[in-house]
């Protein structure tokens, strides 16, 4: 099958693209060859004649989308629409990957993949049209939300507390921003799986449980053997960012769940996170 993977360059699209190309014909595109927001993009892409497309290009700096609203919304929303007009061109069905920030947090039970979104910052706003615009141009999709990404390589938020811990720099760490991390080697396989049922529709794709920013940290240190080093447990009131951060937007996985698709405890992932980064007790 021709994959056409967009964000090759990132976390996801990185990972998803050496899983896929033993088997299949890939192509990458990301930037600064092909800019997604440039309405160009959609005939750009359908010549490619892809057969399926993977959608991980985003702007990801969720302070960034902040200061630049507009910005956000051409990346996230207009490049989503060039990519799903693409899709129905050339008849190819789209998994685009989302957010748990399209949700604001504020409700006590995690979200199933049908509660109303409610996005209460310009990033998960511009992931949400991003969202609807698949809906309204494109049946055949897989939108999937993902939340607190943890991949190999690069700089993810275990990495930046460890390197810290290193420094001997002081940890302060936010009590209530509540989540579930992702593990990518997890969710790899997970989407690989799901972009094959032919089962369209909006998932909840997270390692299972939830943690607190400040108990991520916590046990990230625990299990790399940092126990002695305190981590100061404060609110998100005293970490002033550009961005507002949705409190509690913990993703339910039901839809996948249904189709056997369930990814492991966050702790087994986070330990097996370690391990393979050679960073593990
Ligand atoms: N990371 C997380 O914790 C997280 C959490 C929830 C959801 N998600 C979603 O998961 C998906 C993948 O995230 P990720 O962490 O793999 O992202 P990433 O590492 O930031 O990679 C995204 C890639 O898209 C590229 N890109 C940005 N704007 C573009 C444009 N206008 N045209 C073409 N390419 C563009 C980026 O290029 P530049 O680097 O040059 O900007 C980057 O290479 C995204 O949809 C994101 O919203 C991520």
């Amino acid at each position: 099958m021709h994959i056409l993977i967009t964000g090759v360059k990132g976390q996801m699209g990185s990972r998803l693209a050496a899983a896929l190309s033993p088997e299949h014909a890939v192509t990458g595109i990301d930037l600064p060859e092909l800019d997604l927001s440039e309405p160009s993009a959609a005939d750009r892409l359908a010549a490619l004649r892809p057969e399926l497309v993977i959608h991980c290009a985003a702007w990801t700096d969720v302070d960034g989308c902040a200061r630049d609203p507009d910005r956000a919304l051409r990346a996230n929303a207009y490049g989503t629409r060039h990519v799903a007009l693409a899709c129905r061109r050339v008849g190819a069905p789209l998994l685009a990957l989302s957010t748990n920030e399209v949700f604001d947090g504020r409700q006590a039970r995690p979200y199933l993949e049908y509660d109303p979104p409610n996005p209460i910052n310009p990033y998960g706003y511009s992931k949400w049209v991003g969202e609807q615009i698949v809906r309204e141009l494109l049946p055949e999709h897989y939108l999937v939300r993902i939340s607190w990404l943890i991949a190999r390589g690069g700089s993810n938020f275990i990495h930046r507390i460890l390197a810290r811990a290193r420094e001997g720099a002081p940890l302060r760490v936010v009590t209530n921003e509540i989540a579930c991390p992702t593990y990518a080697e997890d969710l790899v396989p997970a989407l690989i799986r799901l972009a094959l049922t032919g089962h369209y529709g909006t998932y909840h794709l997270t390692n299972a449980g939830s943690v607190s920013r400040w108990g991520l940290a916590r046990f990230a240190l625990d299990a790399a053997g940092h126990a002695d080093v305190p981590v100061e447990p404060i609110t998100l009131a005293q970490y002033p960012r550009p961005s507002t951060v949705p409190e509690r937007a913990v993703l339910a996985n039901h839809a996948a769940a249904h189709l056997g698709i369930v990814l492991r405890p966050w702790q087994d992932a986070v330990r097996a996170f370690l391990a393979e980064e050679g960073l593990l007790a």
